[in-house]
């Protein structure tokens, strides 16, 4: 059974999550009231994502013919799969993301064909070390969002709420498998492995760059140009963040276990939505009450 003190990382498994995205406002895609900048910084990063996750789909089921340990072959299954849920429902929900911000459509078929060409040309060496440079930053990201709930996305559109919340446990349960893949193939190669973790973050903070300031745009933020330029300024501030915690990561002895984001304080939310899944707790939509639920507290009055 899972406790609280169980490491995210240990036996993590794969659930077959299908969220309703219909049911999201596609007027209102600037879904987080609590903070409206966070979400847009988000769908930004979110855009090009899925088209990441088939690439490490491919990249890692390269790599398994090469493993023989059972329990990073075990853990290789279970990101897999994870991650083509994860692909699968950001790519439907991408798409009123491109419906409604008019250049979307060409940056994500841009990042499709960047990653499709990848997969295909890429040595061993580089699929399993851009993937793991990326997962740096999804397991990164997955630790900052949901330790920042509260700030960022408490009062939101309950569809894609429960959708970021699933993807960020997620990716912190998984946090270690890329990384592992990448030690048990190339673990020698130190400066490559550092070097691929600052390529995917450039890659990351240009894709994500791009699509927020077309967005922000469209949402009429650039009428006034001070907030226009804040908003990009908090994307920029998120991006910086991301980089500031992938510190520990350029260390020779690094492993995503001991990374001072997982081991310093168990997020509650997260110990609470793997505890409340596992239970057959409905996870698709979160609402306050839902919320509230989960985390086994009285819900708040409307
Ligand atoms: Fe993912
Ligand atoms: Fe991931």
């Amino acid at each position: 059974m899972t406790t609280q003190t169980d490491h995210p990382m240990d036996g993590f498994p794969v659930r077959p999550l299908v969220f309703d995205v219909k049911k999201v406002d596609p007027e209102n895609l600037v879904w987080s009231r609590t903070s409206p900048w966070f979400s847009m910084f988000i769908n930004a990063l979110g855009l090009h994502v899925p088209y990441f996750e088939r690439y490490l789909i491919r990249a890692l089921s390269k790599a398994k013919t090469h493993l023989d340990d059972p329990r990073l072959l075990r853990d290789v299954g279970a990101i897999i799969g994870q991650e083509a849920h994860h692909a699968k429902n950001f790519m439907e929900f991408n798409q009123a993301l491109v419906k409604r911000y008019p250049k979307l459509a060409r940056y994500e078929a841009e990042a499709k064909a960047y990653f499709g060409q990848r997969a295909q040309t890429d040595t061993l060496k580089e699929l399993v070390g851009f993937t793991a440079g990326y997962e740096t930053f999804t397991f990164l990201a997955g630790a900052l969002v949901l330790q920042n709930h509260d700030k960022w996305f408490a009062d939101a559109d309950p569809v894609v709420k429960a959708m970021w919340i699933w993807h960020q446990v997620e990716e912190v349960e998984h946090g270690a498998a890329a990384f592992e893949v990448y030690q048990a193939l190339f673990g020698k190669h130190t400066w490559y492995r550092r070097r691929m973790v600052i390529a995917a973050l450039m890659h990351i903070a240009g894709e994500t760059h791009r699509a927020f300031v077309h967005m922000s745009w469209r949402e009429g933020w650039w009428r006034n140009p001070f907030y226009g330029m804040a908003s990009v300024a908090f994307c920029w501030i998120m991006l910086a963040r991301f980089a500031w915690n992938a510190l520990p990561v350029l260390r020779g002895n690094y492993h995503p276990h001991q990374h001072p984001i997982v081991t310093t304080e168990q997020n509650p939310i997260q110990i609470a939505w793997r505890r409340f899944e596992k239970a057959g707790g409905n996870v698709l939509e979160i609402d306050h009450q839902k919320m509230a639920e989960m985390m086994g507290v009285a819900a708040p009055s409307a």
